[in-house]
Order: structure tokens, then C-alpha cells, then sequence
């Protein structure tokens, strides 16, 4: 059987709109990774989907006054066509709260019931007299045991990162009523992870999995690895898989009523779930996606969801039994904006669906900023100053105004025909070999999860033809030297015909519109390396890829943060 990559993206909790911080660190680099596997013709799915259950979104219903329904159904619709819009092109967005998700969900839990991997235990827990409500952990916040700060969630500490017990917060409150809330006790399944450290460990840290390399720890990034062994060395203890709360899967045993699954047992399997359904859609098997020593099991996420996939959702793989777990798990930082942490409630966000509402067509030029400055090692800064010269210097500067130029002279001179390419000189060879050398070059890039530098190897390509354009100026030259004139802009042509299959993954609207105007057919990545265009092929008329983004657009988009 052949390999089969898995791709998934963070199920976006449906409880508010995207912003570019959840783009920067789970979808723009997953669609970059699926559109260039794509492109090799490998066999790729790539699922995603609104996470509909948790505190996340019972909290924001209740803040609205409406039912959580209503909230995901609302957000839902709206975030699926964002990723539409900005071309992320999952080939399912599912949800959590449909049946089938209830019913794989469901199943999933009742088999981990039956092989005991649960225990059932009865402890004290958070409850809110005033709302006679047990609190999730999202509901608790108080003070972080390991870095102090004041506003940590009952889940996580936001400001280290740190995975928390509500218990362990200093000065615990409920967030629905303000009060400090008292111990009642309740009773819960209970997954204890420090039975499976041994495994674990030497899967995370050695990538061996009984007995066999699984895969390379060093492809993996070291912030991810270093996240899983400080989990691993500080000891992993039992975590509660089930939760009192009346919206989510329920749990499906007798006298578990009011009780649901934990959100985060319930929203990995919703991966699964997509994958059934996109499968029953097209008449293909979910199982060879998931099961078997073929399967490249791919997560990407943001940093706060490390532990959860690395930790968490694989020890629940592995329990269950006959599921691949995850070869990699390439986990980006954050992305600050202006200097800032992105902040829903200070509104200091670029909300996706007000950027596609402001800048029409323009949604390359926001996937090739995010890709430029994609936090992979660190956190980095987005700001909107940068974001204009990004456009105006390098995308109507570099690669529109190659292709404007190459295509414009073709059409001038040649009624859009492709010239004949006649004798070489080093300098063409050196371009034609720069064609050869690129799809290698930023494959291998984008396969160890560096797009930046795949990104940055794809401009390369462009500034060399442009550069190769002014060095050579054949407008000029057409004047005293035909034949020479004519062999270089064959090559600049070949040349942007390869860029319309490497840029496809970061700009797949350009690569599109370039396709159009070269008038070629879509080829696979390898092609790239060749000369695409024969003599005479007929070209289109030029149009053109990216404008300018002028001061005041910039000024007006700084004006609204905050
Ligand atoms: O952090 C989040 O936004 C979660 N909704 C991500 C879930 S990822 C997966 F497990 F589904
Ligand atoms: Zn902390």
C-alpha cells in the first residue's frame, strides 16, 4: 500500500470569529504542506472542523444569552467561509456537535471503557453556589503556581504556558459569579498517563515505538520536544476525561447522567470523525487514514495545544488500539500583532473576515505576510507597516513586476507568442539550472516544515528573473539584437511558468491567474524543474497580479486595533 498523509489543523473552537493569529499558527502552514503534497501527487487528507463543545462555548452563549447552539451554528458558518475565502482548502470542515461525531465519539469512549483505561473516582471539585454549577476549568481562574500571574485559567496558564488543575490556582474564582467557589463532590472516569510514560517517552524523545523507529525526533521542532519532556519529567499524573456540564458528548454509561466528555477527549476524535465522513462522501476507506504502519499521522496546531497532541491524544491513540500516531507535530509559536499579544477582548485582532472585506483579491498578499513572518521557532510580530512593504516591494515589486514585464514584451513584440530560445550564455544556463534547482529546493523546505525559508527559496526564483530582466534589458536590446532579444525572454518565460506551479502552494490565487495568463495547463511540482513553454505556444494578454497598498489604507486599518 502506499503512504497516505493524514493532515489535520486545531479544530477552531465555534465561539468567535478567526483572527490572523489562529491562520499564522494552524492553517496557513497545514494548506501550504497539503497544497505541495497535492502538487506531488502524493495521497493526502486534510481534515479540520469546528470544535462545538467545552466551557469555551457554554461561556460564550451565556454571555450572548442565547443557546450554545446557536453560537456554533453562528460561528461555524462564518469561520468555514473565512478559510473558503482565504483559500485554505480543507477537503472537510466538519463539526463536533453533528451525530456522527457523537456516535464516533461515543464508540471511541465506550472502547477505552471496556479495555480499563479509565477509572472511575470520586473527588471534590469546584461547584458555584450561586449558579448550582460544577465549573470547568475554563470557568476558574486564580493565580499560576509556577510563574504567579494572576489571571491563569483553571486549564492553563496562558502567560507560561503551563497545563494546570484548577485545584493548583492560588485564590481560585468563578468567572460566573465572581464568588470563590466552594468543594463538592462529584465523580468522574479518569485517565492516569502515568501508566504509559515508559512508551511514551521513548516515542517522544528516541521517536521508537515498540521496538521500531517510528520517526525522526530531530524533524521535530525543538520547542514541541521540549514542551513534551518537561510534561514527561515533571511527572505525568491522572487527568478527569469526563466533565459535569450539560452541552458535549454525554457519557455513555449508566448513571453518568449531566456528565459529558471532556473537550479535549471529544475534539481530537473529531478529526476521526471528519475523516469518516469525508470518506462516506467519496466512497473511500476512513481506516487507511488512520490505521497502519503506512499512515503519516500530521497535526499542526498552535503552541497552546502542544500537550494535548503530543501527549494526551496519543496515549488515547495508543489505548484504543490499531491507530498510527502522530509522525509529527510541527506546533508554530505565537503571532503577536504591533508589538502586542492578540487579545479578543481588547479587540487587538485582524479578524479574517474584516480583511477579506477590506483588501478584495487581496487574500495572497495577507498568506504571503503570515507565511513571511510565521512564528516557527519564536514569536514573532505581525505589523501592518511591514505587511505594505511586503506588497509593495516584494509583490508588485518583485514577482508581479517580472511576470507584468516578460508578459507585456511577449505580447508587444511577439503577438504573444513564446520567441525561440537560440544560443546559451552563462548567464541563461545559470537561470535555466536556478529552474532546475527550485521545486528540490523548496520541497525539501516545506517537507521539514520550514515555509518560511520555502517561501523565501520561491522568491529567489523571482527576483532572479526579474534581475536577470534589468540585467539583460531586452527592450533595448530588441532594437539591435533580435535573436538574442528572443532567447531571453523564452527564458524569462520558462521561468514564470515554473513560478505558476511553485508559488501555488503560498499564492494560490496568483498561481491561478498566472496559469490563465501563460495559458497553461496545471502540472505536477516536478514539472517545475523543466522548460514548459514550447516556441510559439500563445500566451494571454498581461493583467495585473498585485496593486500597490497606499499609506492611508495602512493608516485606516492602525486606526481600528484596540
Ligand atoms: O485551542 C483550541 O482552539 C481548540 N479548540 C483546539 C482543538 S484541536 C483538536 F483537538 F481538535
Ligand atoms: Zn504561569
Amino acid at each position: 500500500m502506499s503512504k497516505k498523509y493524514t493532515v489535520t489543523s486545531a479544530l477552531p473552537y465555534a465561539n468567535g470569529p478567526l483572527h490572523i493569529g489562529h491562520i499564522a499558527g494552524a492553517y496557513l502552514p497545514a494548506d501550504i504542506y497539503v497544497r505541495y503534497r497535492k502538487s506531488k501527487g502524493d495521497d493526502v487528507l486534510f481534515v479540520c472542523g469546528s470544535d462545538e463543545h467545552g466551557a469555551a462555548i457554554t461561556l460564550r452563549a451565556k454571555k450572548d444569552g442565547v443557546s450554545p447552539q446557536e453560537i456554533v451554528d453562528k460561528y461555524h458558518a462564518i469561520n468555514e467561509k473565512a478559510f473558503t475565502d482565504l483559500g485554505i482548502d480543507f477537503d472537510i470542515y466538519h463539526r463536533t456537535s453533528s451525530e456522527l461525531h457523537h456516535e464516533t465519539a461515543s464508540e471511541y469512549f465506550k472502547t477505552l471503557e471496556e479495555k480499563e483505561v479509565f477509572t472511575q473516582k470520586t473527588s471534590e471539585q469546584f461547584f458555584d453556589e450561586e449558579y448550582q454549577q460544577f465549573l470547568a476549568d475554563r470557568y476558574i481562574t486564580g493565580e499560576c503556581p509556577k510563574c504567579g500571574y494572576e489571571h491563569a485559567y483553571g486549564d492553563q496558564c496562558e502567560k507560561c504556558g503551563s497545563a494546570l488543575s484548577p485545584l493548583e490556582l492560588k485564590n481560585p474564582t468563578s468567572t460566573l459569579s465572581g464568588n470563590t467557589p466552594v468543594m463538592k463532590t462529584t465523580s468522574h472516569w479518569y485517565l492516569s498517563m502515568q501508566k504509559h510514560e515508559v512508551w511514551l517517552k521513548e516515542w517522544i524523545e528516541e521517536g521508537m515505538l515498540d521496538g521500531k523507529q517510528h520517526h525522526d525526533p530531530k524533524t521535530w521542532r525543538s520547542q514541541v520536544l521540549g514542551q513534551c519532556k518537561s510534561w514527561i519529567d515533571g511527572g505525568l499524573q491522572e487527568r478527569a476525561m469526563t466533565r459535569d456540564l450539560d452541552w458535549g458528548v454525554k457519557v455513555p454509561v449508566e448513571g453518568a447522567d449531566g456528565k459529558v466528555l471532556y473537550v479535549w477527549l471529544d475534539a481530537p476524535i473529531g478529526y476521526i470523525t471528519a475523516t469518516k465522513q469525508w470518506a462516506s462522501d467519496n466512497g473511500k476507506d476512513w481506516k487507511s487514514y488512520w490505521q497502519g504502519d503506512d499512515v503519516e499521522l500530521i497535526h499542526f496546531i498552535g503552541k497552546d495545544n502542544i500537550v494535548f497532541h503530543c501527549v494526551i491524544f496519543p496515549i488515547i491513540l495508543r489505548a484504543h488500539g490499531n491507530y498510527a500516531l502522530p509522525t509529527n507535530v510541527p506546533a508554530n509559536e505565537f503571532l503577536n500583532l504591533e508589538g502586542d499579544k492578540l487579545s479578543t477582548s481588547r479587540n487587538w485582532a485582524i479578524w479574517l473576515h474584516e480583511y477579506i472585506e477590506d483588501f478584495e483579491n487581496q487574500q495572497d498578499v495577507l498568506r504571503y505576510a503570515l507565511c513571511a513572518t510565521a512564528p516557527e521557532s519564536k514569536d514573532t510580530d505581525f505589523t501592518w507597516k511591514d505587511f505594505q512593504t511586503r506588497n509593495n516591494s516584494e509583490l508588485v515589486g518583485i514577482l508581479g513586476n517580472f511576470i507584468n514585464r516578460v508578459v507585456v514584451l511577449t505580447n508587444k513584440y511577439w503577438e504573444g507568442k513564446v520567441p525561440e530560445q537560440g544560443e546559451l550564455t552563462i548567464y541563461d544556463q545559470e537561470v535555466l539550472q536556478a529552474i532546475k534547482d527550485s521545486p528540490k529546493k523548496i520541497g525539501y523546505c516545506i517537507e521539514r516544515y520550514k515555509f518560511r525559508e520555502a517561501l523565501s527559496e520561491m522568491m529567489s526564483l523571482a527576483r532572479l528573473g526579474n534581475k536577470y530582466l534589468a540585467d539583460t534589458e531586452p527592450w533595448k536590446l530588441k532594437k539591435t539584437d533580435e535573436v538574442r532579444t528572443q532567447t531571453i525572454i523564452n527564458i524569462a518565460l520558462q521561468l514564470a511558468a515554473s513560478l505558476s506551479i511553485l508559488s501555488k502552494p503560498f499564492l494560490p490565487f496568483t498561481a491561478e491567474k498566472l496559469t490563465a495568463m501563460l495559458n497553461v495547463s496545471e502540472s505536477a511540482w516536478e514539472q517545475s524543474a523543466e522548460q514548459l513553454l514550447s516556441t510559439n505556444h500563445q500566451i494571454e494578454k498581461a493583467s495585473l497580479l498585485f496593486s500597490r497598498i497606499e499609506d492611508e489604507q495602512i493608516e485606516a486599518q492602525l486606526a481600528r486595533l484596540g
